[in-house]
Parts: structure tokens; C-alpha cells; sequence
């Protein structure tokens, strides 16, 4: 077996709480990294601090809300104080909720989505960017999605919020890779987690979060830029993209319609 690409190296998970960051934290430790666990809610993040302890993992957690600049800068200070300069940043916490029409919920769901997934994923880049640019070494990591390439009625504000990544990580990417930093952005597809547990429409190309944070993780030792998977639901999109305006509006919309109220 070879040497595992994460040993010993220094990696912020956002988002460790749950889910997909759950997982790749899990894993992250397994391949011998140092991994430092970020969220909101600190009862989850010390019993899997605990757990990875148990296996023998190097670990810690701190508490942090990416949608807070001054927040996100004192958790990465404190992570450095302890496991030394970043190597990884994975920008991976979200949420994902529905955009109703009623104007006080629409500013603020919208909103919310907004400052969390696309202003967390600055505030997390520019909290580990100066140790890097200083170092001219680093890998910055966005957990974006495939809705970032496609809007169905009623996930306005989620796509929005994702379509946001991938042009800041596309940009961001050009203006840091002369200076030895690699950004990737990452668009899954479906994945099974607490996000995705009160989603009663079709998910197609559905997957765990173990297996999407392997195929993560393989996608980043590789060194991957962009990474959209699974294939059949990026083809499945690639499809939608090409048909004509109103079979493509029809479907959106059956899509869409039981959560757009
Ligand atoms: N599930 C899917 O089908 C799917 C598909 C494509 C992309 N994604 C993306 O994958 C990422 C992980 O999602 P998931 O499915 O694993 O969802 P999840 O189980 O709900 O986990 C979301 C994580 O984000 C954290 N988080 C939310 N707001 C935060 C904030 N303000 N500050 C810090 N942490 C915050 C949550 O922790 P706390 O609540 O403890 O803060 C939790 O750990 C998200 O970016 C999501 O958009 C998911």
C-alpha cells in the first residue's frame, strides 16, 4: 500500500458536525491526518472529537460559525496554536432549505443560504489564505453541488448560493495557482444526510456520505480542479441542459413544485 496523500497533514473540515463533513473527517483521520473539526454545535463535535480519539486519530474541535468573518479567523487561529499551519482547508458546512414566495421568509432563507454557503466559503479561504500565500503552499477545498449548474423551482436561493462558489472558486483559483495554492471545487450530487433526510422527491444517482467522501477524498490526492459526480446524475444534467426551453421548464417545475409553496 502506498503512502496516503493526507498523512500528517494539517486539515480544517467545516461542516464536521454532520453529514458528508462527518464522514470526510472520518476518513481524513483513518489516511493518519491531523484534523481539525469545525462547526456549530459543540455536543456533536465532542463526541466525534471522542470517537476519533478512540481510533487512535489526531484531532480537535472547535467551535465556529463560517457565516462570521471574526468567528471563522479566532477558530483558525486556535487550530493553528495547536496542529501548526494548514495544509487542507475544506470548506464543506452548508444548509440547504427551500425559498418560499412569502417576502419576510424569502429574504431570509435566501439570505441565510447566501452568508453560509457562499460568504462561509470566503471567510474560510481567507482565514488560511495569508499562512498560505506566506508559505506559497496549500490546498483550498469548496464543497460546492451540482445545483450550482442547474435551478428547479423553489431552490433559487440554494443554486444561487452554489453558482456563487463556483465562479469565486474559478476566479480565486487563476489568482492563487501561480503562487503554489491549488483550489478544487467540488459539485455532488445527492448525497444521504440529515440534509437531504426531508427530501421526499426523486433523488436519482442518490449516494452515502462514506462513499461520496472516498470519491472526495480520491479526487483531491489526485489533485482534481473540478470534480462533478456522480457521472449518470452530471449526465443526466447535460441532458436537461439541451432540451428546449418549455419541456425543460415542465420538469423543472414538476420537479420543484412540492417544494415551492
Ligand atoms: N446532501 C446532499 O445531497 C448534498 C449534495 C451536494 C452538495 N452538498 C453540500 O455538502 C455540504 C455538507 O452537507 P450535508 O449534506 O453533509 O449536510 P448536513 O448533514 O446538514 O451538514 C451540514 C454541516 O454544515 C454545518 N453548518 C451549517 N451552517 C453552519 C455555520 N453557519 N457554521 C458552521 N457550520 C455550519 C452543520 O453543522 P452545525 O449545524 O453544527 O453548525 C453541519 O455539520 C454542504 O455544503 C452541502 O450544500 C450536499
Amino acid at each position: 500500500m502506498g503512502r496516503s496523500p493526507f498523512l500528517d497533514r494539517s486539515i480544517i473540515v467545516t461542516g464536521a458536525s454532520s453529514g458528508l463533513g462527518r464522514a470526510m473527517a472520518l476518513d481524513l483521520t483513518k489516511a493518519g491526518a491531523k484534523v481539525s473539526l469545525l462547526a456549530r454545535r459543540v455536543n456533536l463535535l465532542d463526541a466525534l472529537e471522542m470517537e476519533i480519539r478512540s481510533m487512535g486519530g489526531q484531532v480537535q474541535s472547535v467551535p465556529a460559525d463560517v457565516a462570521d468573518w471574526p468567528s471563522m479567523r479566532e477558530a483558525v487561529q486556535q487550530v493553528e496554536t495547536v496542529f501548526g499551519p494548514t495544509d487542507i482547508l475544506i470548506a464543506n458546512a452548508g444548509v440547504g432549505a427551500p425559498s418560499p414566495l412569502e417576502a419576510e421568509a424569502h429574504v431570509r432563507e435566501i439570505g441565510s443560504m447566501i452568508r453560509i454557503n457562499t460568504l462561509g466559503v470566503v471567510h474560510s479561504f481567507a482565514s488560511v489564505l495569508p499562512g498560505m500565500l506566506r508559505r506559497g503552499k496549500g490546498h483550498l477545498v469548496a464543497i460546492s453541488s451540482l445545483a450550482a449548474y442547474i435551478s428547479f423551482a423553489g431552490e433559487g436561493g440554494y443554486s444561487a448560493s452554489k453558482a456563487a462558489v463556483n465562479a469565486y472558486t474559478a476566479s480565486i483559483r487563476e489568482q492563487v495557482r501561480p503562487k503554489g495554492i491549488l483550489v478544487s471545487t467540488i459539485c455532488p450530487g445527492f448525497i444521504k444526510t440529515p440534509m437531504t433526510a426531508g427530501n421526499h422527491g426523486a433523488m436519482p444517482g442518490v449516494m452515502s456520505a462514506e462513499k461520496a467522501s472516498q470519491k472526495i477524498l480520491a479526487a483531491l490526492a489526485q489533485g482534481r480542479e473540478v470534480y462533478n459526480f456522480p457521472l449518470g446524475t452530471v449526465a443526466l444534467l447535460g441532458l436537461l441542459r439541451c432540451l428546449p426551453g418549455w419541456m425543460l421548464r415542465r420538469i423543472m417545475t414538476d420537479l420543484g413544485e412540492s417544494k415551492a409553496d
